[in-house]
């Protein structure tokens, strides 16, 4: 099959657009990552999906709606709680949890009785969402396993003859996955941090943190959010997260530069490493380090890296988003230094 890779303007939506009426999967930018798109209602189309990503069928995806009136028919119950996320939040990087509708197929939920929703706010993903009238599966466009996309160049690496059309959106503002909570009555479980942050949910109700985000499941444990349990955002080279201050960290890193190690660093940092680095965010530029994260780890292989070694990323605000890929990239390596 030609993958056709074309800006996000009004010709490239259009047929976009008239691709996933056809039940077609196309790649889509929205502010967190690049989504590889088609009809949630659909389940044909859903298979697809997971064919073009090679991804484990039992693996749910997140339906993409660009109005609040398209959840109620997605959806049996709709907690109160949630509806004040919405507007809270909504459009923007938050996935919320519900119980799904017999309208959605379980090829499209993975088989489950709950349904993920999110409404992003990249003006590109609404107008294609808007212009096909359809609620959009979407799981992030890369290869599964491999680092999510956050530039056009990076879906195209991953889906070249496997789906029919990319829209370039430019690079993704936030650069992780959207957050995604299960949604009680007074309170929200966060099974994946992201860009709506621990921080800002608590402004609107209690916050428990899934014990998965930020620890590995043991054997046999069951995964409230079936894709944590997968390896995940993992480049071929071994990534070895150091736990200590900055000045810990230089020394660490310049001490192993003859085993020809890469580090990720913030530009302050990389002026004093001997090593060749990816250029990452420093202390409290969390979002930068977001923005940043998963191009490093593409690049990682790109420039065939070994070993990258990466400071240990404060857990606030994103940071906390930006913390729990890198343990899953770095298969959970940590040396305290
Ligand atoms: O930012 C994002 O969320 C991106 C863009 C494209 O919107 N999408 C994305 O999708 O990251 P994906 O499929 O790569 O990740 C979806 C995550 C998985 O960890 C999945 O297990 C979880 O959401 N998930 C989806 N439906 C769920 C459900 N019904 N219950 C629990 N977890 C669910
Ligand atoms: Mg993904």
């Amino acid at each position: 099959m030609e993958t056709k890779l074309l800006p996000a303007d009004s010709a490239g939506i259009a047929l976009a657009a008239r691709l996933l009426r056809e039940g077609q999967v196309v790649g889509i930018p929205t502010e967190t990552v690049y989504g590889l798109a088609a009809n949630a209602l659909d389940p044909e189309a859903a298979r697809r999906i997971y064919s073009a990503k090679g991804r484990p069928s039992d693996n749910p995806l997140i339906v993409h709606i660009a109005a609040l009136e398209d959840l109620y028919p997605l959806t049996a119950r709709c907690p109160r709680l949630a509806e004040t996320l919405a507007a809270a939040f909504w459009p923007g990087p938050l996935t919320m949890i519900f119980q799904k509708s017999g309208r959605v197929p379980p090829a499209t939920t993975g088989g489950m009785d709950t349904v993920a929703v999110r409404m992003p706010s990249h003006p590109a993903a609404q107008a294609v969402i808007r212009e096909s009238g359809l609620p959009l599966a979407a799981p992030s466009a890369n290869l599964s396993g491999k680092p999510s996309p956050t530039r056009a160049s990076h879906v195209y690496e991953d889906m070249n003859g496997r789906i029919p059309l990319i829209l370039d959106g430019g690079d993704c503002a936030v650069g992780v996955e959207s957050t995604v909570i299960a949604v009680g009555e007074d309170h929200v479980r966060l099974l994946r941090p992201g860009g709506i942050t621990v921080e800002m949910l608590s402004r609107h109700c209690r916050v428990e943190v899934d014990g998965g985000v930020l620890h590995q499941l043991r054997e046999g444990e069951k995964a409230l959010s079936p894709g944590m349990k997968y390896k995940h955002y993992a480049p071929n080279a071994q990534v070895i997260l150091l736990d200590g201050t900055e000045e810990d960290f230089l020394r660490y890193v310049n001490a192993h530069a003859a085993e020809g190690v890469f580090a990720m660093a913030s530009r302050a940092e990389a002026a004093r490493l001997v090593v060749p680095t990816l250029p990452f965010g420093g202390e409290r530029e969390e979002t930068e380090q977001a923005r940043r994260l998963f191009d490093c780890l593409r690049e990682c292989d790109e420039k065939g890296a070994r070993t990258v070694y990466v400071r240990m990323p404060d857990a606030r605000g994103v940071g906390l988003a930006v913390l729990n890929r890198l343990l899953r990239a770095a298969g959970f390596t940590v040396i305290k230094l």
